[in-house]
């Protein structure tokens, strides 16, 4: 995603500037192109050949060098996708929002018309400070991304709001200011993952492979391209994409009751989850005893979470995935008629580096029309970015 973007990194005078370095890297590995330009007070912080090392490139200190210097903060300006103020003062802070332009980093960002990202990092009173808080409004009403610090313990060895937020978070906020396409901008979208865990005793439960990957990717993807994203998750490791609304679940019943709770008002369905299809008759209380004898459980179907969705379905987009081993085609028809759904994700799991727990995925989507395409093995957002084209042509027809 963030291949060949052109990313200028501010840093400032702050104690977190050394993270700075760790981001930079980061960007580098993810093929963006990366420029560094710091203020004079961040090089007491850390040396610009630490910058210089990691990206190649010499970075802007100076606006005024003593040699070859011209409009360096013009051509600054005008080269990248985005800025990204990392770690931004309270001082850096004041002086944009105040159009002040007194050093390389505070000039360029006042000529940029890109994205500029501001990542505030500072002490817990500064950053209660009113004045500070007006002039980080200022920042947002006036279309700045600010990746709001987080809480725990500061660099002055105090616990509170100030901190940096996590290196995940601020690639987040790069990506969605990379992003040119938002087409689903006014959109709902809700995205069900993960498998359901259903208890068979306090200690052992019946569940499945699902990792979740399929469904955190088509989250963030949606989110990336404007739309306000739900994502119901049952039990998964994964990471949600900073700004999709998440609600955790373990059972198929509580993601039924999840789906229907936020069903009402949403433009599309996606419904990557792998629920359970039956579960145990009844839970022990006790765990089970084992003994020489067989166990034999007795497993009652769940209510299919799509075939209930689709009372009421109306002009809402729904999206089914389908797992099978024999007849895949035909079956998965079959279920696209029956829960009335518009496509179909049929994933191919005989397949090497497709299906449950890797980041790729191999798949055929189905049409309603019964239009079929088969795609090549692509990384789980590349199959979530090409479900949402599918949605948003459908979206557009109607
Ligand atoms: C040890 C030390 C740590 C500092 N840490 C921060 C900080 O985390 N956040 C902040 O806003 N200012 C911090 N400051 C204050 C800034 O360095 C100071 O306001 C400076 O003028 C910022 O300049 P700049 O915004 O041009 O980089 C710190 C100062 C010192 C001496």
């Amino acid at each position: 995603m963030l291949q060949d973007k052109k990313i200028v990194v501010g840093v400032t005078g702050g104690i977190a500037a050394y993270k700075a370095a760790e981001l930079v890297r980061y960007l580098i590995k993810s093929a963006a192109h990366v420029r560094v330009m710091m203020t004079p007070a961040a090089t007491h912080f850390i040396s610009p050949l630490t910058f210089e090392t990691l990206t190649g490139h010499a970075v802007l200190t100076d606006l005024f060098p003593a040699a070859g210097g011209g409009t360096l903060h013009i051509d600054w300006a005008r080269w990248p996708d985005t800025v990204l103020l990392c770690p931004a003062t309270a001082n850096t802070i004041a002086k944009i929002a105040n159009g002040l332009a007194d050093n390389a980093v505070t000039t360029t960002v006042a000529a940029c018309t890109a994205p500029v990202i501001v990542c505030p990092a500072m002490n817990k009173e500064m950053y209660a400070n009113p004045l500070y808080q007006q002039n980080q409004n200022k920042l947002l009403q006036n279309g700045y991304l600010v990746v709001t610090p987080g809480q725990g313990e500061l660099a002055c060895g105090e616990v509170g709001w100030g901190r940096l937020a996590e290196l995940d978070e601020i690639v987040d906020a790069v990506k969605t200011a990379v992003t040119v396409k938002k087409d689903f901008t006014g959109k709902k979208v809700l995205v069900t993952a993960g498998p359901t865990y259903e208890a068979l005793d306090p200690v052992r439960y019946l569940g499945n492979r699902s990792s979740g990957k399929m469904g955190f990717a088509v989250a963030e993807r949606a989110a990336l391209r404007g739309a306000q994203v739900t994502l119901i998750t049952g039990p998964s490791h994964e990471r949600a994409f900073s700004g999709v609304s998440l609600q955790r679940v373990q059972t198929a019943a509580q993601m039924l009751e999840a789906v229907e709770k936020h069903l009402v008002d949403q433009d599309v369905l996606i419904m990557a989850a792998a629920v359970s299809d039956y579960i145990p008759g009844s839970v022990s209380p006790q765990k089970i005893k084992k003994s020489d004898a067989e166990l034999l459980l007795r497993l009652v179907r769940t209510r299919d979470i799509l075939q209930a969705a689709a009372s009421g379905k109306g002009e809402r987009i729904h999206v089914g995935f389908s797992l099978e081993t024999e007849n895949e085609i035909p079956y998965s028809l079959h279920k696209m008629e029956q829960k009335d759904l518009d496509l179909i994700v049929l994933n191919n799991p005989l397949e090497p580096d497709a299906g449950f727990e890797v980041d790729t995925n191999v798949v055929t989507l189905l049409h309603r029309s019964g239009q079929q395409e088969t795609w090549p093995k692509l990384s789980k957002l590349e199959v979530a970015d090409r479900i949402l084209d599918a949605v948003q042509n459908l979206l557009t027809v109607r």
